[in-house]
């Protein structure tokens, strides 16, 4: 309940503000739109069954939309990383009287303030959608503006992504939905415990057996929200906001930054493109990430939004040093792979082909590598043997066992039970 806390906490939404409980972000985008699904049909409009989602949405979307019922329709972005209006305008055009939603993610999966959100949210009411507004990316929003008032209808916050509960490992996650005031005699019910504020009559049904989800993890997410107030929640996405810049203002020139807004700046978030070594030097996204944990790093995300890219997110929780030091590895990668570029290593045999570099491969007394083990295990003097984080394994085939699943079809013999095998011999 925000609103017993008027002093000190952010109302995130505007005019946005009924609330129901979801276990994840993915699950948040069920809830809101079987909410909209059970709108349009309460409206006699259960015709409406298009949705709408641009090629840079998480996959959860397309997913979430199938799962409610919906049959997606991909916009296309522009080479900025926008919504593509035109090709967005004419796909509204064609599907007008089945249209029944858009997601969209703002700020972008690309790290862009999309400039043009308030139209987009615009041209999907008038043509009698409702706007999803994926709250992904809140922790650039909370405390500096509003999605009801560029025109989202419903929206869910992760709140262990941006209100602190720790998910690393995958779980558990909550993804609780906020919801304007047409929609909120539709949200989510429980057949056993009654929500207060919900019309059975009219709900959706049922989204998640416990009836408030993962509710114990819920009072981190309220102590970090009373602790910050609302000066320390807009500062925290101030220097988020600050720190994606400053990084992407550091490796600038030395990588490409793929996507920036109109006055050059990034949002939370960017995408640097190591596509152009593949051809150059026979590097790729995946090389670098390995390579980054010889420099005590876990790689940001690969390979998405973009194939073959790494999206960095630093948040607001790393320090300038820490950033640093991220930086100053990336560089140094940056270097390896101009050695590579221009002869001075091999390009099969190098440290970032090769990377990974366990205890165990730096001690072996077999060292047959064009390179020196000093390189392979300390290639920067912030990388000290007091400290250095080993990689615990090498690298072995990549993605191959994930992609050739072998099967071991055991006999059945293998199935039978100790009791079974004394009764067969005896
Ligand atoms: C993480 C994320 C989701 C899904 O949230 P989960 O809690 O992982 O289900 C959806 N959209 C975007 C943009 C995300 O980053
Ligand atoms: C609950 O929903 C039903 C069905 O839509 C409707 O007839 C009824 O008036 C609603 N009750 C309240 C209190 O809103």
């Amino acid at each position: 309940d925000f609103s017993r806390y008027p002093e000190d906490c952010v109302f995130v939404f505007h005019d946005l503000s009924v609330f129901a409980v979801s276990s994840s972000g993915a699950q948040g985008e069920y809830a809101g739109l079987a909410a909209i699904k059970a709108y349009l049909n309460s409206k006699g409009e259960s015709a409406r069954t298009v949705c709408l989602i641009p090629k840079s949405a998480h996959g959860t979307n397309p997913a979430s939309a199938q799962m409610a019922g919906m049959k997606v329709q991909v916009v296309e972005v522009d080479k900025d990383g926008n919504i593509d209006l035109a090709h967005l305008t004419a796909l509204v055009d064609k599907h007008k009287a089945n249209l029944a939603a858009m997601m969209v993610t703002y700020p972008s999966t690309f790290g862009v303030f999309e400039e043009k959100i308030r139209d987009v949210c615009e041209l999907i009411h008038k043509n009698g959608g409702q706007v999803y507004l994926d709250g992904a990316n809140m922790n650039a929003q909370v405390g500096l503006c509003r999605p009801g008032d560029y025109g989202s209808d419903v929206s869910h916050l992760n709140l262990h992504k941006t209100f602190c509960i720790p998910h690393g490992g995958g779980g558990p996650g909550m993804g609780p939905i906020g919801v304007k005031a047409h929609l909120a005699p539709f949200l989510p019910s429980h057949p056993v415990v009654p929500m207060y504020s919900v019309n059975a009559s009219s709900s959706l049904g049922t989204i998640s057996a416990a009836p408030w989800g993962s509710s114990a993890i819920l009072p981190i997410s309220w102590a970090y929200i009373k602790m910050m107030g609302s000066k320390g929640l807009a500062h925290a996405t101030e220097v988020a906001i600050l720190n994606a810049n400053y990084m992407a203002k550091r490796l600038e020139g030395h990588y490409k930054v793929l996507y920036r807004g109109r006055k050059g700046f990034v949002a939370h978030e960017f995408i640097l493109d190591v596509r152009p070594f593949k051809k150059t030097a026979n590097i790729e996204a995946v090389d670098v990430a390995k390579r980054l944990q010889d420099y005590g790093f876990h790689a940001p995300t690969m390979s998405w939004p973009v194939a073959g890219t790494l999206m960095i997110e630093p948040t607001e929780s790393e320090d300038k040093a820490e950033m640093d030091r991220y930086c100053d590895a990336l560089l140094g990668i940056r270097q390896e792979i101009a050695d590579i570029e221009e002869g001075r290593m091999d390009s099969r045999v190098n440290p970032l082909k090769m990377a990974p570099h366990s205890l165990a491969c730096i001690a072996s007394s077999t060292w047959d590598r064009p390179y020196s083990r000093e390189l392979a295990a300390f290639p920067l003097p912030f990388i000290r043997p007091e400290t250095k984080f080993w990689p615990s394994i090498s690298r072995i085939d990549d993605i191959y066992g994930d992609q050739h699943l072998v099967c071991t079809c055991p006999p059945m013999e293998a199935y039978e039970s100790p009791y079974e095998e004394k009764r067969a011999s005896s």
